[in-house]
């Protein structure tokens, strides 16, 4: 007999889970780096037309979808896709990307969101405040990374330690269900989220000018220098596809994470509204939190000419080298620097309990298994998959993860959701479908834009991915001698995980069609 499905406890509550999905590293390292290092105020421009085009109509689709496919006992997009098209045999398979792909970015993301428990932690203790200029603080990452040795760290004996920790936390969350876990856990953390971030902001907005010499090195400049729009930056394909993707990304769209969230829903709960505020929720943290903190902050200490390098250093050198670095030269550099890594925890592990949901819901539904036990299969399996993030860092296994899982398979899976919602069950029932219950009209404008400019935009989008990359991707052009073999490996890894995922879900399948039961 199938068991009653978890729901949400309140309307709030499911506002908060998705916003705290949305929420995560991206919006404080990713944004701001991306926008500094692509035109400045330019990269908004390309950024709000994807929000409005591609970001806004797949979070509704998705809320949509999924408490569609809810209503027939799925959580996941195989069962999901297969209750828009019960005709057609194969798209399940198509759906089950919606699992894989955040079973992969669970496999870096825990590992780096394990870092800031760890920082938060060194913050606290006072080992970073001691670490004042660039060379240190390289040093202290490298060696909590594993990378080099000397300084407190011998090996990746305490990264191992957090991340482990972090792994449990995430477990132990999910582990609690919807409404008693991760429910739970975004009622409070995102407030604490937003009470850090705020006064890291104000802290920032008050920095004064630290060397007297460069007047100009101010928080205004520091402003401008991220918001003055450069716009040759429009003209360059690159600028479009960093804005699309970090809309992906940020919004939690494209993963599958939000279909998931929704099918906890009742038939008649509202999703044109909740999905907007959502929404609304995640771009005014990345926008305004994101953007005004460690941009201008750098400029202020480092400089016009210093932050684009700066900036293009990589995200993680901004976080865990700039960030601490411009912290510690404040008073008060202990409590700045905590706040600032407990913030990029609460952002991380509101998200990282969401990229977990879809294959222990996956597990429940679709093969009767209860959650508990779903929980311990589920973490077992992804402890070991997230092993090679752990021990090949520096062998370039976070970036392909992040390749395939955080960005590729997004656009894909975006492309076959918007698919078929607007021309499978067809743009009229999906129109009355998002609108039961809902507690606002979407401007009738989106009917169109679903229909054809969002298909159209993500098809563009690929088409000039694989005009532009697809041969370098594939013969790992980008990819050093030494780190080929470890590329290739991960590769091999993704494909092996993909096969058992469509392996399951055609043994679910195959059982439901001899238990006769509705699949
Ligand atoms: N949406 C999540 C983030 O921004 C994954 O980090």
């Amino acid at each position: 007999m199938k068991k009653l499905r978890d729901t949400w406890g309140s309307r709030i509550g499911i506002i908060m889970a998705v916003a705290g999905s949305a929420i995560g590293l991206g919006n404080f390292l990713r944004f701001p780096a991306k926008a500094a290092a692509n035109g400045g105020g330019a990269f908004l421009i390309p950024y709000l037309i994807s929000f409005l085009l591609l970001g806004l109509p797949l979070m509704w689709i998705e809320w949509t979808l999924g408490r569609f496919g809810g209503g027939f006992g799925h959580g996941t997009a195989p069962g999901i896709f297969h209750s828009i098209w019960e005709k057609n045999r194969f798209i399940r398979y198509f759906g089950v990307i919606g699992i894989f792909g955040p079973i992969v970015i669970l496999a870096y993301y825990t590992f780096i969101e394990s870092w800031t428990l760890g920082y938060s932690f060194f913050a606290l203790t006072g080992q970073l405040a001691g670490l004042k200029d660039q060379v240190a603080l390289q040093g202290f990452l490298s060696g909590y990374q594993g990378l080099s040795t000397g300084g407190p760290f011998n090996g990746l004996g305490w990264a191992y330690l957090f991340f482990t920790a972090t792994f449990a936390i995430n477990m132990f969350v999910v582990y609690h269900g919807i409404k008693g876990g991760i429910e739970r856990l975004c009622q409070w953390a995102l407030p604490l989220l937003f009470g850090c971030a705020l006064i890291l902001l104000i802290r920032v907005l008050l920095l004064g000018t630290p060397d007297p010499t460069k007047p100009d090195w101010n928080i205004m400049n520091g402003l401008g220098y991220l918001w003055n729009p450069d716009f040759s930056a429009l003209l360059s394909g690159k600028v479009w596809l960093e804005a699309a993707g970090q809309v992906f990304f940020t919004l939690s769209v494209g993963i599958g994470v939000i279909l998931t969230y929704a099918s906890y829903l009742k038939k008649g709960d509202d999703v044109a509204l909740s999905g907007l505020t959502a929404a609304s929720t995640n771009e005014m943290t990345e926008v305004i939190l994101g953007g005004t903190i460690i941009i201008p902050a750098a400029f202020v200490f480092f400089g016009p000419n210093d932050i684009q390098t700066i900036a293009q250093g990589g995200i993680f050198n901004l976080g865990f080298v700039t960030m601490p670095m411009i912290l510690n030269q404040l008073p008060w550099a202990i409590f700045f620097t905590f706040l600032w890594f407990f913030l990029l925890f609460l952002a991380g592990v509101t998200s990282s309990v969401s990229l977990a949901q879809p294959a222990i819901a996956f597990l429940e539904d679709e093969f009767n298994i209860d959650r508990k036990r779903a929980v311990g299969i589920f973490a077992a399996a992804t402890f070991v998959l997230c092993q090679p993030a752990i021990f090949f860092l520096k062998n370039g296994v976070v970036d392909e993860l992040d390749f395939w899982g955080g960005t590729f398979f997004l656009v894909i899976f975006g492309l076959i959701e918007v698919i078929l919602f607007a021309w499978v069950l067809g743009m009229n029932n999906a129109w009355d479908e998002v609108h039961k219950g809902a507690d606002m009209r979407i401007p009738r404008i989106y009917k169109f834009i679903i229909k054809y400019i969002t298909p159209t935009f993500l098809f563009a989008i690929l088409g000039t991915w694989l005009v532009q990359e697809w041969i370098p991707i594939i013969l790992m052009k980008n990819v050093t001698d030494t780190n080929r073999p470890y590329a290739l490996a991960t590769r091999i890894g993704l494909i092996a995980v993909f096969g058992i995922l469509a392996l399951l879900v055609r043994i679910a399948w195959r059982r439901k069609n001899t238990e006769g039961g509705r699949s």
